[in-house]
């Protein structure tokens, strides 16, 4: 796990973007299947991406999938993907048809095997489970990954690549990715922010398996963080890590 902690929420947006945008060139040959995640974090990141990277971004060789969706329609301010095309997609020059979103206002079990269809159509599979390229996730502060909750920890090991999942506070269905594909990909990037993640980041970096952010990070392949000062407070001396 490499861990990379910068200055403000900004800067390590920015860094990801960079981050994104070389592994893609180190590749030219390849199209990328990348899957994003949602809630407020990425917001930042996408508004920056669409002011001051698109003209170095490889926006034919990226599919864009996503990590997890709530299940509203995309006009709802809840919705993942309805907030990356009005800060990113709507802008950026990506083909149309290179964008694959999970229908939030779909009939939720349906559109969970729909998805997970789709991914199988499109994605190389790899030990029997579709391979992204590169797999962006957050965490939430009660140690949550995709929309799987910490007690929902059967969904590291579901035999589905998606599934439904329920938010513990609010009830809010959730359509999301499950272990085993976080597990696969080729590249798993976190993207956390704000000192209210700092316990969260704390146990990933310096704990055991304690919920579904800490596991993956553990267990899945080249795992990166990418986390501002606020997320770092708790881990101790980074300073040789900070950029
Ligand atoms: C979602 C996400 C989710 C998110 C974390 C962090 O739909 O909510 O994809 O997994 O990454 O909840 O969310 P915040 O950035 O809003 O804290």
């Amino acid at each position: 796990m490499k861990l990379a902690v910068f200055p403000s929420s900004i800067e390590t947006s920015r860094a990801l973007i960079l981050r994104l945008v070389e592994l893609m060139n180190e590749e030219p040959d390849r199209i990328f299947n990348i899957a994003v995640s949602g809630g407020n974090t990425p917001a930042l990141m996408f508004d920056l991406w669409a002011n001051e990277y698109l003209d170095i971004t490889p926006w034919n060789r990226m599919k864009i999938y996503w990590v997890d969706e709530r299940c509203v329609p995309p006009e709802d301010s809840d919705s993942n993907y309805g907030m990356m095309r009005n800060l990113l997609l709507g802008i950026a020059p990506i083909p149309y048809e290179n964008v694959f979103r999970i229908r939030g206002e779909a009939k939720p079990v349906k559109e969970a095997v729909r998805y997970s269809e789709l991914v199988k159509q499109q994605l190389p599979y790899r030990l029997g489970w579709p391979e992204f390229d590169i797999v962006l996730l957050g965490a939430g502060d009660d140690g949550h990954t995709s929309s799987i909750f910490p007690g929902q920890e059967n969904l590291l090991t579901s035999t589905s690549s998606y599934v439904v999942s329920i938010h513990p506070c609010n009830g809010q269905k959730r359509i999301a990715m499950t272990g085993y594909p976080i597990l696969n990909a080729r590249h798993v990037i976190f993207l956390i922010t704000g000192k209210n993640k700092a316990d969260v980041v704390e146990e990933i970096c310096n704990s055991g398996d304690t919920g579904p952010a800490a596991y993956i990070a553990h267990h899945a392949q080249n795992v990166e963080l990418f986390i501002d000062k606020g997320a770092a407070s708790y881990i101790g001396d980074v300073s040789k890590e900070i950029h």
